[in-house]
């Protein structure tokens, strides 16, 4: 690949929030390596091509290749940072590691759209994968989560969402990749609305009904956002993109939550902040309302790293 020009990134990582998604985990079959690996170019190009095509109604989409798979199907090389989830553990607060081959993320403002997609995609792996698992999300609200609050407020806006989430220079051959982490969490909403507002609102750090961030001096150190918002040696913030969107049913519903990054580490000191807390017992208490049901890391490559394995 020619380092003088930009790859394209798959523009799904970076687009901004849809009405409806639909996220699909495949494990490949054995031995099909050779095969799949045109067949996820085809895949990746067919959403790149989509997003043109349904621009009406702002469809977008990635594939990501799974990080204990990346070496079967990409021996060639690997993405300098990719590591398997960071699994975690204390108290009640559990972070399971699920991983799976591939994940394919399409969102849309049309489900219909979305549907006929998610099973032309399916055909294209046909033979090739087994679909180990499927969820569609849906905007709740005004961009609210399940709990009742907004969340994405604070994702990086315009071109600093690439700047977050976009591998640049320090790693030339993945370059406009995505390091992507997904979790899938199950709430526990009963508890959840048994709790006062105000008490809701100490968990997150920001008002329920108008979105507003507490005042630094009034945060808890448990609140959420006092868990996540972290800074780096050089006194410079983690930021990580969020495409998280709400998913399920009456029976099991939550978050989907979905990390894009340049690094995978931002993402791993937030989950350990909030799982493990700050060294003095404070962790994160909006995990007393939701469990993580899966976890798995994914790296998101350019459109043009894929296409170079094009039938
Ligand atoms: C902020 C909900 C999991 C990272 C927020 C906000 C809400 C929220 C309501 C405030 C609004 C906003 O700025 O978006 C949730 C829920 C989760 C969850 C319901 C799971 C059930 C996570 C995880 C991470 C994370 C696993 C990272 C490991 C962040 C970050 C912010 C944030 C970085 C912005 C903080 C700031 O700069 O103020 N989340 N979140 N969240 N969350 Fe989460």
């Amino acid at each position: 690949m020619d380092n003088q020009v930009m790859p394209r990134e798959q523009l799904g990582i970076c687009a901004e929030g849809n009405l409806h998604s639909i996220y699909l985990m495949f494990n490949a079959n054995d031995g099909v390596e050779d095969q799949l690996r045109p067949s996820i170019a085809s895949v990746a190009q067919y959403i790149y091509e989509l997003t043109d095509q349904y621009a009406d109604s702002a469809f977008n989409g990635f594939v990501a290749i799974g990080a204990n798979f990346w070496d079967t199907y990409y021996p060639e090389a690997r993405p300098a940072l990719l590591k398997p989830f960071p699994s975690m553990s204390e108290g009640n607060r559990d972070a399971p590691a699920i991983e799976y081959d591939l994940f394919v993320h399409i969102r849309c403002d049309r489900f219909d759209i979305l549907h006929l997609v998610a099973n032309e995609i399916n055909q294209m792996f046909e033979d090739l994968v087994e679909l180990v698992e499927e969820e569609r999300g849906f905007r709740f609200m005004d961009n609210r989560d399940l709990t009742g609050f907004v969340d994405g407020t604070e994702n990086p806006k315009g071109r600093h969402r690439q700047q977050v989430a976009l591998v640049a220079d320090e790693d030339p051959e993945f370059k406009s990749g995505s390091y992507v982490h997904v979790q899938k969490y199950a709430h526990n909403l009963s508890k959840w609305h048994r709790l006062p507002v105000k008490n809701q609102e100490d968990i997150i750090g920001r008002t329920k009904q108008d979105d507003i961030e507490y005042e630094s001096e009034d945060k808890p150190l448990t609140s959420h956002i006092k868990r996540v918002n972290l800074k780096d040696a050089n006194g410079a913030s983690m930021e990580i993109l969020r495409q998280s969107m709400p998913y399920g049913s009456v029976k099991e519903q939550g978050l989907m939550f979905i990390s894009s990054c340049k690094t995978p580490d931002n993402f791993e000191q937030m989950l350990r902040s909030m799982i493990y807390g700050d060294g003095h017992g404070n962790h994160d208490h909006l995990m007393q309302f939701t469990k993580a049901l899966t976890g798995s890391s994914f790296f998101a490559p350019s459109l043009d790293f894929l296409l170079q394995w094009d039938e």
